[in-house]
Parts: C-alpha cells; structure tokens; sequence
C-alpha cells in the first residue's frame, strides 16, 4: 500500500516566515520605513488568523533578528514600539482564538516593557493549544547555538550531562526551541533568497518557499499557495523515492 498520497496532502504541522520586504513596500509607495512595519504588523494579525484556520499548530515568525540592532536607532525603537502594541493588543484576541504565543531569541536583551508584556501574555496563554504562535525576536542561530552550548557545559559540570550520551536528541533541549518540533515549510517573501541565520539548524530538513511578494502583500491567499507548493513535495529525508513511497 503507498503511503505517499498521506504523507504528501499534509498540511504543515509547523510553518515559519522570515517576514521581510516592510521597508521596501513602503519605499515603493513613497512612505516612511515605519508605515512599512505597521503595514506589516497588521499583516500578522490576518495571517495568525489564516493559519489557525488552516488547522497549522506551530506558526514561527521572524520579527526582529540579533543582526536588526545595527538598523538606525529611530527605526529600532518604532519596531520595539510596534511589538509591545502588538502583543498588548493581540492577547485578548489570542485568547479568544485559543492560541499559546511563545518565544525564541535572546528575549531578556529586550527593552524591559517588551520583557513583561511577553511574559505576562506567555503565561495566559500557555493552557491554550489550537495554534502555538512562536515570535522569533533578538534571534539568530549562531547566538543560539553559543547560548546552547553554554547551558549545555553549566549542565555538564553539574554532572547533570554526559559527552559519551550526547547526540542531537539531547543537545537539542538545549535550543530555544526545545518543545517546538522543526519547521516543516520555511516561507520568505520579498524576492530575497537567503535564510538571514533563521533556524539553520532546525531548518535541516525544512521544505524552503520563495515568493517575490513583500510582507505587507503577503495575504491568506499568498499562504495558501505556499502550502499547495509544500503539498506537492517528496520529502525524503535521505531515503529514495521508492522507500518514502511504500509501507
Ligand atoms: C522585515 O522588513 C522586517 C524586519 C526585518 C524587522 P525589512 O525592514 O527588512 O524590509 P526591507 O528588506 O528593508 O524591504
Ligand atoms: C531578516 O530580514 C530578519 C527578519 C525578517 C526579522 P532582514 O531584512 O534583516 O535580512 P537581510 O539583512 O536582508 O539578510
Ligand atoms: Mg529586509
């Protein structure tokens, strides 16, 4: 019996969106970079929703990298801004929807309103699992790679951890995204195909789609299309065609 009809209708248990193209579909209407982020911000809110209604449980996205520092300062405090209206605003609705909000990044580097508001919606949310809504924020893979390794050794010099019974099951706890199973699609919009040290690791065996279309333009339909793309796919794992195919 072929199993692969099963296998390739899927929806994605778990997809994650480098959102990026703010900046640019706001230069290209003549509009100041910030109107870009707020258009992009209202676009999370409808594609959450799309999502959720989809019936995806993880929904990663990538909102603001340890790399984005180095933008200008004006420009860093309207996107800081912008997140904590985000997630003041959006609990209640989050709430509502039944949705868990999680976080990946080296979160406490975070102004420290951002910080509380985070963790004061992490925790009324953390019953809910309709969709498990992960915001990637001051995230990067390498510094999550060192701050693994860093919890890794503290756990090893507790004798807490073994060299000889490391694999990646175990080192693993040690990423942000412990808990959250690996990204099954990885969208990118804006025309960009580079993965901007986003889940390089947890991306290893990822399906990768790329679409011209800025955030802001990245609409339910847009989503739906990059799943259609993710359900035509064979994925193999290592495996050849005729392994994954049959039972
Ligand atoms: C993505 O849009 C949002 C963040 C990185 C915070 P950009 O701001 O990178 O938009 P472009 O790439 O300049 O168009
Ligand atoms: C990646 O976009 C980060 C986010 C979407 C938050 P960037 O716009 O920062 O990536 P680069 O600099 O073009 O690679
Ligand atoms: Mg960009």
């Amino acid at each position: 019996m072929t199993k692969s009809k099963d296998q390739i209708t899927q929806i994605p248990n778990h997809v994650a969106i480098i959102m990026d193209g703010n900046g640019r579909w706001a230069k290209k209407r003549k509009l100041p970079r910030i109107e870009g982020h707020r258009k992009g911000v209202n676009n999370v809110k409808k594609i959450v929703r799309h999502a959720s209604d989809l019936g995806i449980k993880y929904l990663t996205l990538f909102a603001f990298s340890v790399e984005n520092w180095n933008r200008p300062k004006l420009e860093v405090d309207a996107l800081m801004q912008l997140l904590l209206r985000f997630i003041k605003s959006q609990t209640k609705e989050m709430k509502k929807n039944k949705i868990r909000l999680g976080v990946i990044g080296r979160i406490k580097e975070l102004p420290s309103k951002v910080v509380k508001a985070l963790e004061k919606s992490m925790d009324e949310t953390k019953h809910f699992d309709h969709l498990n809504l992960v915001l990637a924020l001051n995230y990067g893979s390498r510094t999550e790679v060192l701050d693994a390794v860093k919890s890794f050794s503290t756990a090893f010099k507790n004798n807490e951890e073994s060299i000889d019974d490391l694999d990646w099951n175990r080192f693993s706890n040690y990423l942000y995204t412990d808990n959250i199973p690996d990204p099954d699609l990885i969208i990118r919009t804006s025309g960009e195909k580079r993965i901007s040290n986003f889940l390089l690791l947890q991306g290893a065996y990822s399906e990768y789609y790329f679409t011209d279309k800025y955030w802001p333009d990245f609409h339910e339909q847009e989503l739906s299309e990059a799943i259609e793309s993710y359900k035509k796919r064979e994925r193999r794992f290592g495996k050849t065609g005729e392994q994954v195919n049959t039972n």
